[in-house]
């Protein structure tokens, strides 16, 4: 995959309230083209794959449970800089603490239902989207 990719997967929370089309759109106008998207549902089991590198952590059990809870919407995106520039535009981690504009900051509802997932490099962004996406398939 080209290093101008980044993967994002709107979280259980946020498509439950309604907010896809809000959050597609600020996406969107931030300059970033949709390269594949789903609607789809984690198994618990699928769901603490996609996270194992947490699970260490206090709060593994919660999030791949939450994680599991509805509904998500998979996208893979492309812009120069992408993956850089995404997690700028979603936002910090906790949206208490989220820049005003940002995607968690408009939309999350906690540290843990945080409205937005994205890839932290480019060698996760395409590990991510092989997670979703056929490998096979051409985009
Ligand atoms: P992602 O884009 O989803 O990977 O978020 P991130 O990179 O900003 O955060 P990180 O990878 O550290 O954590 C992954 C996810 O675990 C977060 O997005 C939250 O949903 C959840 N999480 C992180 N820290 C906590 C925590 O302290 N408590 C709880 N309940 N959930 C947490
Ligand atoms: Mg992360």
């Amino acid at each position: 995959m080209a290093t101008n990719r980044t993967f994002t997967m709107i979280k259980p929370d946020a498509v439950e309230s309604g907010y896809v089309g809000a959050i597609i759109k600020q996406i969107e106008e931030a300059g970033f083209r949709i390269v594949a998207i789903k609607k789809t549902q984690l198994t618990t089991e699928r769901s603490g794959q996609f996270y194992a590198v947490h699970r260490e952590r206090p709060f593994y059990n919660d999030l791949r449970t939450y994680m599991a809870s509805g509904p998500i919407i998979p996208m893979i995106l492309e812009k120069e800089n992408a993956v850089a520039d995404f997690r700028k535009l979603i936002g910090a981690t906790n949206p208490a603490q989220a820049e005003e504009g940002t995607i968690r900051k408009l939309y999350a509802k906690s540290m843990e239902a945080n409205a937005i997932h994205g890839s932290d490099s480019d060698e996760n962004a395409e590990i991510e989207s092989n997670f979703f996406f056929a490998t096979t398939e051409q985009y």
